[in-house]
């Protein structure tokens, strides 16, 4: 009999080709949104496996509603804060993910949002295109070097290091780090030096958050970690919305826009001030809480922050290795084998 298997999405074109081939019984969610939770709840009853992706739930009312047949659910992400591992595996349910292959591709985009809010460059594009670029200034649209700073990784994983890698290329001087524990090749390779997480929101000019969703890092981005926070610190979020008190950024970049506002940025005099006074300080998210973050949201309306709508890994190179690694892992667990990538 053909294994039953529920998919939440259509695959990027090669990988959802090859999945059609398997010859499952199959339900595939074909719209370009995310399987709503009562359609999933409804066609997950008597599935063997379940490719999902980060936008589904995968819970004990998930795992009640599939029924004890279930073998294995793939997530087509790395992050997998959104399954509950426990519940799953006291089911004795494989647990696949898609580790690696999107370090590159999250990594990259990493530093073009540390770039982007450094550089102001979503003012620069307003102003290109609302037709308020009058004269080429001096000081105008200036932000802030990279070189010579100092870059804190809260979370030195296989992104965290990445981006360092990266970030140091571009001239970082020194390259701090925060997370559960030590990583020596970070340290030999890097010359990083592990700081408690207070240390890291003082010293650093450039703070990346490179760590997972848990219990611990939930919320650990609040007003009180932003108010230590150097006032020209950038400050980048590309892992998930939740490790960030987002009212608390709202706040955050609140003052640092009245900073902006408060001044005549034509006015070269006032402009050099605020350079010189240290004023300038920007936000660069991937993610939000939620999402899509709403267009009305108040914080697309400051200039210094720059949103972008959760496309670390949007390459269609990395998308179609981390829907072939999910593909494999379903098809280990329906073999009742170790999965090639699991938890
Ligand atoms: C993941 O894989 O966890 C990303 O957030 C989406 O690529």
């Amino acid at each position: 009999m053909a294994p039953k298997v529920l998919v939440s999405r259509i695959l990027p074109p090669q990988t959802q080709a090859k999945l059609l081939q398997q010859g499952f019984e199959m339900y595939q969610w074909q719209e370009d949104c995310a399987i709503p939770r009562n359609v999933l709840l409804e066609k997950v009853k008597g599935v063997d496996a379940i490719y999902c992706l980060f936008t589904e739930r995968i819970d004990e009312e998930l795992l009640e509603a599939a029924g004890p047949q279930l073998k294995v659910v793939a997530t087509m992400s790395v992050g997998y804060d959104h399954i509950d591992v426990k519940a799953v595996k006291a089911r004795n349910i494989k647990i696949g993910y898609t580790p690696g292959v999107l370090t590159d591709a999250t990594a990259d985009l990493t530093v073009l949002l540390t770039l982007g809010a450094s550089r102001r460059i979503k003012e620069g594009i307003r102003a290109a295109e609302e037709g308020s670029w009058t004269t080429w200034g001096p000081t105008w649209l200036c932000g802030s070097q990279i070189t010579n700073k100092t870059l804190g990784i809260v979370g030195m994983g296989r992104i965290g290091e990445a981006v360092a890698h990266r970030m140091k290329a571009f001239g970082v001087s020194h390259i701090v780090y925060s997370g559960r524990s030590r990583k020596a090749t970070a340290e030999k390779n890097l010359n990083a030096e592990y700081v408690p997480f207070e240390s890291l929101l003082t010293e650093s000019d450039i703070i990346a958050v490179c760590c997972a969703l848990t219990d611990e890092t939930r919320d650990l981005f609040n007003y009180e970690a932003f108010k230590k926070m150097k006032k020209t610190a950038i400050f980048v979020n590309s892992a998930r919305g939740g490790i960030v008190q987002q009212d608390d950024l709202g706040k955050v970049v609140d003052n640092t826009s009245n900073c902006y506002n408060s001044l005549d940025l034509c006015k070269v005099s006032q402009t050099v001030r605020a350079l010189e006074e240290n004023l300038i300080g920007a936000v660069g998210l991937d993610v939000t809480t939620p999402e899509p973050l709403p267009a009305s949201h108040k914080l697309y309306t400051f200039p210094n922050c720059l949103i972008l709508p959760h496309v670390g890994s949007a390459t269609l190179e990395t998308r179609e290795n981390m829907a072939q690694m999910t593909l494999d892992n379903i098809l280990a667990g329906l073999r009742d084998e170790t999965l090639p990538f699991g938890i």
